[in-house]
C-alpha cells in the first residue's frame, strides 16, 4: 500500500487525476470504478482540464459507479447518477452507455444486484477503483457489520452517514435510508485501488483502517488485503 500524504486539495486532487489519466493512456478500454461525495470532485474537474486540453480521450472507457441511493432516479439532483453526470460524463467524451450506475429505482433491487455484478463480471472487473471513505469506514455504502458483503447489495444507511450526507438535501428527513452498494468482492477484485480522502476529521478513520485490525467493524480495513492500493490524503 501507498500512502500518499499532501498538504492541499488540489494536490490531491491533481494527483489523483494523474493516476487515472495513466490507467486511461495505458489502456484506453479500460473499466473505471468511480465514487461520489466530495473527495473525488476536484479529481474529477482535472479530469475534466486535461479532457478539455486534449490530453485524455474517454471514448472507449467504461464506468461502473459503486452505489446509488434507493428510490432517487437520474432525474433527481440528489442522486448519484445525476451527481456523476453533472461532475464528470456531461464535461468529457465519454459514451454516457457505457456509464453504469446501480439502478435505485430497480424493483428488484436484489436482481438488480445480481445483474449489476454479472455486469462487472462480463466487461472483465475493474481496472482501476476510485474510493472515498466514509467517516466510519464505509467503502461505496458498505457500512460497518458483522461481515464483509461480496456482492452488489442494498444496505440501511448508518445514522452517521445520513447525517454526514444531510448536507447534499434540504434536510435530513429528505435523505433516503437505503441504498445500493457494490459489495467488497467486486472492490477487491479491481486490479488497483485509488483512495482518496481530505480534511483532518478523515485522518483517524483512515489510521484505523489502514494501520488497525482488518474487520468488517471497520469497512475500508479490508483493503489492507488488496495487492495494489494507493492512498491520497490531504490535510485541507
Ligand atoms: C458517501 C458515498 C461514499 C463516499 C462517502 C464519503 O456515503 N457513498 O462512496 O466515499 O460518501 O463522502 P465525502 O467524500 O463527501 O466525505
Amino acid at each position: 500500500m501507498k500512502f500518499i500524504t499532501v498538504e492541499t486539495y488540489d494536490e490531491l486532487s491533481r494527483k489523483a487525476a494523474d493516476l487515472i489519466a495513466s490507467q486511461i493512456i495505458m489502456k484506453p478500454r479500460c473499466v473505471l470504478g468511480l465514487a461520489t461525495g466530495s473527495s473525488p470532485v476536484g479529481t474529477y474537474k482535472k479530469l475534466i482540464e486535461k479532457c478539455g486540453e486534449g490530453d485524455l480521450d474517454f471514448s472507449t472507457v467504461t464506468s461502473v459507479n459503486l452505489d446509488e441511493y434507493v428510490g432517487l432516479d437520474g432525474t433527481c439532483d440528489q442522486s448519484y447518477r445525476y451527481f456523476m453526470n453533472d461532475n464528470l460524463f456531461n464535461h468529457v467524451n465519454i459514451d454516457k452507455d457505457k456509464t453504469f450506475v446501480p439502478g435505485g429505482c430497480a424493483e428488484d433491487l436484489d436482481a438488480e444486484g445480481e445483474a449489476y455484478d454479472k455486469l462487472i463480471e462480463d466487461l472483465g472487473g475493474i481496472d482501476l477503483q476510485l474510493l472515498g471513505i466514509g467517516l466510519d469506514g464505509h467503502i461505496g455504502f458498505n457500512e460497518p457489520d458483522e461481515v464483509f458483503v461480496k456482492g452488489t447489495h442494498v444496505v440501511d444507511l448508518h445514522e452517521s452517514t445520513i447525517k454526514a450526507n444531510a448536507r447534499f438535501f434540504a434536510n435530513e428527513d429528505e435523505v433516503p435510508k437505503k441504498a445500493i452498494t457494490m459489495g467488497m468482492g467486486a472492490i477487491m477484485n479491481a486490479k488497483k485501488v485509488l483512495l482518496v480522502a481530505n480534511g483532518e476529521a478523515k485522518w483517524d478513520i483512515l489510521q484505523k483502517s489502514f494501520y488497525g485490525p482488518i474487520t468488517p467493524e471497520v469497512p475500508a480495513s479490508i483493503l489492507q488485503l488488496h495487492p495494489d492500493v494507493t492512498v491520497i490524503y490531504s490535510k485541507k
